[in-house]
């Protein structure tokens, strides 16, 4: 049985990602910085335990790979699905925000990856790592240049650790979601003048499910995905088409 660590998997995204990788039978750790709201999850999934981690802490990734050692036995997989999102004019952005933004989302997914596998290599059999971008991996959008630069980041992040852990096995990629109706984007989705531009920019015209987002993951984790490292899937909606 597969062993799966998802950070971010109290709310949105990560939350779709640990239910659909437990729905397939794998064994799951959850992990937030959100204890609560990760031990909900884990305990509506069954098959999953809940770590509250801060994924820009050395401490806090290795304690959650150390987790999913310790209760089920190795791990196959890694998800790093945590990030946040503020945006506003370069201007005068405030620069601890910044530095924030970019702490959680790239640095985070870096310590989230390498910790994850370093456990791949102990064990021996490979495993699969996804990272989490954004279209703002490739376009920006006025205001969102530590988000949109946090993002890029991931994208070449990803490219460079499917590049280093090939010789282990270990297959990484990178999902790119466009607009998805979570809590992170409630309040743009929320307000009718953001929401039809956005909606605008996408061929589809609607958000994506979490769940959407989630499938292309699991695919990606999976052995049908065996051939794919160093990629970026956009999930967005036709946006980055044009
Ligand atoms: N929602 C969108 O429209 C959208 C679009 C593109 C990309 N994304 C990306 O998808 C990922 C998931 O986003 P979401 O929409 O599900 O957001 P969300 O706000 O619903 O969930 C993010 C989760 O990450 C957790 N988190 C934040 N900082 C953390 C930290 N330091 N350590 C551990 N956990 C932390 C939060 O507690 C929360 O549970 C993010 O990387 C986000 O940038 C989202």
């Amino acid at each position: 049985m597969a062993v799966a660590l998802v950070t971010g998997a109290g709310s949105g995204i990560g939350t779709c990602v640990a239910e659909l990788l437990a729905g397939r039978g794998d064994q799951v750790v959850c992990a937030d910085l959100d204890g609560a709201r990760a031990a909900e999850v884990a305990d509506r999934i069954g098959n999953a335990i809940a770590v509250a981690a801060d994924v820009t802490e050395p401490a806090g990734c290795d304690f959650m790979v150390e987790a999913a050692v310790d209760r089920f036995g190795g791990l196959d997989t890694a998800v790093a699905c945590a990030g946040i999102e503020m945006g506003g004019d370069s201007i005068d952005f405030d620069l601890a925000t910044f530095r924030r933004i970019v702490d959680v989302n790239l640095t985070g997914s870096f310590l989230t990856a390498q910790r994850a596998a370093r456990a791949m290599v102990d064990q021996g059999n490979g495993g699969a790592i996804v990272l989490i971008g954004s279209i703002n991996s490739k376009v920006v959008l006025p205001g969102t240049a530590a988000y949109a630069s946090s993002k890029g980041g991931v994208l070449l992040l990803g490219q460079a650790l499917a590049v280093d852990f090939a010789r282990h096995g270990i297959r990484v990629n990178t999902v790119g979601p466009g607009v998805t109706d979570t809590p992170m984007s409630a309040v743009s989705l929320a307000d009718p003048g953001r929401r039809a531009k956005l909606m605008g920019r996408t061929p589809l015209g609607r958000p994506a499910h979490p769940r959407e987002i989630a499938e292309v993951v699991a695919f990606l984790t999976s052995d049908g995905a065996s051939f794919m490292t160093g990629a970026f899937v956009p999930v967005d909606g036709g946006w980055l088409a044009g």
